[in-house]
């Protein structure tokens, strides 16, 4: 029921699952977590390193018939996360670097420590070229901080916001003194996904189901269906968000 479009599940290219095995069980965990579909995203960071596109997708194909074996209701499909640089339209257009599920969308991270005016710029470059570029993790970014600037970087753009799941699970418990941007981005309306950014089985496991009911607590079953399965299948499908 639920579709992951972040999910560091193929083993060994990345920080993600480290081999076969671990990819077994994180591949377990999102089907007990009621993971339908994953957009498998690994990382890609052209300025230090050759995305080995084939390398990848023959790994992926070997989860693919572990899943079909076992009788295992999961779907993958190809994408990565890529950190920016100028020369990612490029790649992309030659095919270096993957969209997700071969649809419009990008999904791009930057340092945390980034300005402003370089993810705004980065944003506009990927939609020149003709994608819809989603900004990774939106809560990692110090030039995000008021939340306002989040929404300043909205304004004009056609692009799509994801938050992690880990993060929203921890919103409700967050205290006065603490950072309070991660919830006011969702009271403000401001995310349109909530994606597990699993890299493994401890710290950063797959916990969609508890996401999805934490959204449901906090802003209905509607807001919670919209971010955990309705736009995320938007962009497996390749369909605009509504
Ligand atoms: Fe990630």
């Amino acid at each position: 029921m639920f579709t992951d479009i972040h999910h560091h599940i193929i083993y060994g290219v990345d920080d993600g699952a480290p081999d076969f095995e671990t990819a077994v069980q994180m591949l377990q965990k999102a089907d007990q977590q009621g993971v339908r579909r994953i957009i498998c995203t690994s990382h890609a960071n052209p300025a230090r390193s050759f995305f080995d596109a084939d390398r990848y997708r023959m790994r992926l194909r070997k989860e693919q018939k572990y899943l079909q074996s076992q009788r295992i209701n999961i779907q993958l499909a190809e994408g990565c996360e890529i950190m920016w640089m100028e020369l990612v339209p490029r790649l992309l257009s030659e095919g270096q670097l993957l969209t997700l599920n071969a649809s419009r969308y990008v999904l791009v991270e930057f340092y945390p420590d980034d300005k402003f005016r370089r993810i705004r710029s980065a944003l506009e470059s990927l939609c020149v070229a003709g994608y819809t570029p989603i900004l990774a993790h939106a809560e990692r970014y110090r030039a995000l901080r008021p939340w306002r600037r989040l929404r300043e970087l909205r304004t004009g753009l056609h692009m799509a916001v994801q938050m992690n799941a880990d993060t929203i699970i921890h919103v409700p418990d967050l205290g006065l003194l603490s950072d309070r941007t991660p919830r006011h981005f969702l009271t403000e309306g401001l995310v349109d996904i909530c994606a597990t950014d699993s890299h493994n089985l401890t710290g950063r496991s797959c916990r969609m189901r508890e996401a999805y009911r934490t959204l449901d607590r906090m802003f209905g079953a509607e807001t919670a269906k919209e971010m955990c399965m309705v736009n995320p299948n938007c962009i497996w499908n390749d369909e605009i968000i509504g």
